[in-house]
């Protein structure tokens, strides 16, 4: 029997359920590999999680360490000790993590410390803001990996310039945009949400308000949602909310200064997810992944940050940085960018093919 590749994929959280499907479907594709998954527990929620593991035919994960949620150093520290005790026992030929997020940090420390080589899908990306919890777990993930998946010629230049070594460096391509081709006809026939919600094309603005940089601030969670309520006066806001901003809201008045133009909906499946962004007239967000399928579905998007890991959409015309303290220009921004189109051809993010070269790199490479 052929000897196969043993790699462990570590993930945890919803934008690494999405990336994984894609490179978990090209792994097995080639034959060659054998894949063990291992869920961190860091989303724990059935539409966090579930759903995108049954949506996405994600094979179920062999381990689950069920983490849930905590400050950083706990729910870190969880992490380190249950991925460290899966890695002893499967001792796998390589570990395999995504994004940016406190997952991607525990699996490339416990893998390194092991002396396991470390690939890192979505590698180079950076928003210049160490202020980020996400900041810091990339620039740590990129800088203990052995192999390096940069998603844009800018992230391969980001590399190059922090002296990683050049040759452990691969363009790959982004596998969200793989997803998003690979998925699309699914959610055509799937995704009865916009029928549900009575929500006709183009009359509606999307947002996802999830970072910890406008949810923990009372000042800006408070200012992000008067404008929604300015915006909700020309058109409904749907907002499927993420839990932490859920929490967070109770917070403030009981989330009573909420506007009823803004249609509070549970966090969204990916393909009700794809449906609802392919038909907004305008995506207000401050989520990474949603500001890039904006663009794959040629939506203009604002975001409500002030920095961004994706500058090519901005220099492309198809994303917009505002401040949301500033609520009026806020308002006036997302409305005017409604019908606002940026350059269409581009292809910043590659063919599509991402996974594939993934899984072609990880072959030669073991
Ligand atoms: C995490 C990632 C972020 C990513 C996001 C996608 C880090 C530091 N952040 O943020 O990069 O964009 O996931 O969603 O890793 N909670 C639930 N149910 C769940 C999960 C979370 O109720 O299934 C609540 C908990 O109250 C928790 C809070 O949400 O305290 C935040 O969860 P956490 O895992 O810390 O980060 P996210 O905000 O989801």
């Amino acid at each position: 029997m052929k000897k196969l590749i043993k790699i462990a994929t570590i993930i945890g959280a919803r934008p690494q359920f999405v990336k994984a499907a894609v490179v978990s479907k090209a792994l097995k594709h080639t034959d060659k590999f054998n894949e063990i998954i291992l869920h961190t527990g860091q989303h724990y929620d059935e539409n966090l999680s579930n759903v995108f593991f049954e949506q996405l035919e994600i094979p179920a994960a062999q381990y689950h360490l069920g983490v849930g949620s905590g400050s950083h150093a706990v729910q870190t520290a969880r992490m380190l000790e249950g991925i460290e005790s899966v890695l002893l026992q499967e001792r796998p030929q390589l570990v395999l993590v995504y994004g940016d997020t406190n997952s991607t940090l525990a699996g490339a420390l416990v893998a390194s410390k092991l002396k396991l080589p470390v690939a890192h899908v979505e590698a180079g990306l950076r928003s210049r803001n160490r202020d980020m919890p996400e900041e810091i777990n990339r620039i740590v993930a990129d800088h203990l990996s052995t192999l390096l998946f940069a998603p844009t010629k800018g992230a391969v230049a980001q590399l190059h310039s922090e002296g990683i070594a050049p040759n452990s460096i691969h363009l790959s391509g982004d596998v969200m945009y793989d997803a998003a081709l690979q998925f699309a006809e699914k959610s055509e026939s799937k995704s009865q949400i916009l029928t549900e919600l009575q929500l006709k094309d183009s009359t509606y603005a999307l947002c996802t308000v999830h970072r910890a940089e406008n949810t923990d601030n009372e000042l800006r969670l408070r200012a992000i949602f008067e404008v929604l309520s300015e915006v909700s006066k020309t058109m409904p806001v749907v907002l499927p909310l993420h839990p932490r901003t859920r929490n967070s809201l109770q917070h403030i008045d009981n989330g009573r200064f909420l506007a009823d133009g803004i249609r509070i909906l549970p966090p969204a499946g990916y393909l009700d997810m794809i449906a609802l962004q392919k038909n907004a007239a305008v995506i207000v967000t401050d989520s990474g992944g949603v500001q890039k399928e904006a663009f794959f579905y040629r939506i203009p998007c604002v975001t409500l940050r002030n920095e961004t890991e994706w500058p090519e959409l901005v220099e492309l015309g198809w994303n917009k940085l505002i401040d949301p303290t500033d609520v009026s220009i806020a308002a006036q921004s997302i409305l005017g960018s409604i019908g606002r189109l940026g350059i269409r051809d581009a292809q910043p993010y590659g063919g599509g093919n991402a996974a594939n070269r993934i899984a072609d790199v990880l072959a030669e490479c073991l």
